[in-house]
């Protein structure tokens, strides 16, 4: 957030200074806030190893089965926290320049590898002076989304009218209801009837996207797709 200017008239100068005071505090109050968050995810992390452990020894049963997806979720659960704070006070990881195709070949050959439906169509010829891990999580976390909720994932590199560099993961599922475009991008919020597919989730990829791309100098936005299914697009500043 940008300070007032805090000349002009004696009320005006007065006011913007008690109105920037405040803006410094709501801005370390929500550090704060996301430090005991940082925090508390982290030192779950090693109670919830323990008990990994313990349960990884227990006779075979079903308790141990249900057990050991319990830990899994609340592992999961934890990382993303940490994440999610992380994301927060922006990533300190510095910058590089990369070349982006090149970049997107590889992660879209790490999905294949693994079996999965993920295509990259367009090049962008660019070289890209950005957060590389930072970049590469803001795309994980949307490809997982489109093999999670649709199957498969097809990653568009381009440009927009007015000259950013956009890319998009598309997937052709059911897409999000427009009235809660917004929202999925609050942290833990989910679609309802995405917790009764079995697609388990923290609701958090999403904001952690966001945050993110925001943080490498771009922004984040939904839309649904004229032929069904989401389309998350990236636009960066060149
Ligand atoms: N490609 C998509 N198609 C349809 N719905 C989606 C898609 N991506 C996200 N959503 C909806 O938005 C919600 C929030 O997404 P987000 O990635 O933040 O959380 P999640 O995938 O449920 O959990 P997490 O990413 O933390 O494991 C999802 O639960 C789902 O309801
Ligand atoms: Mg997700």
């Amino acid at each position: 957030p940008t300070p007032l200017d805090e000349k002009g008239p004696t009320e005006v100068a007065h006011a913007a200074a008690a109105f920037n005071e405040m803006q410094k505090r709501i801005a370390e109050y929500l550090k704060e806030r996301m430090q005991i968050l940082a925090a508390i995810s982290h030192d779950l992390q090693t109670p919830i190893t323990r008990m990994k452990l313990r349960a990884e020894f227990m006779e075979d049963s079903v308790d141990r089965d249900k057990l050991w997806s319990d830990l899994g979720e609340m592992e999961h659960l934890v990382r993303e926290g940490v994440a999610y704070a992380r994301s927060v006070h922006g990533a300190t990881e510095a910058s590089h320049r990369i070349n982006l195709d090149a970049f997107l070949d590889s992660l879209v050959f790490d999905y294949q590898d693994m079996n999965k439906q993920v295509s990259l169509t367009g090049k962008s010829a660019v070289v890209l002076d950005t957060r590389p891990h930072a970049l590469r999580r803001v795309l994980v976390n949307l490809v997982d989304n489109a093999l999670k909720f649709a199957g498969s994932a097809q990653l568009e590199v381009g440009s927009t009218a007015s000259g950013e560099l956009s890319i998009k993961v598309l997937d052709n599922g059911p897409g999000i209801a427009e009235d809660e475009l917004q929202q999925v991008m609050q942290p833990f919020y989910r679609v309802e009837s995405s917790r009764n597919r079995g697609t388990g989730g923290t609701g958090l990829g999403l904001a952690i996207a966001q945050q993110l791309a925001v943080a490498i100098g771009g922004s984040l936005t939904l839309s649904n797709r004229p032929s069904g299914g989401l389309c998350a697009q990236i636009k960066i500043n060149l």
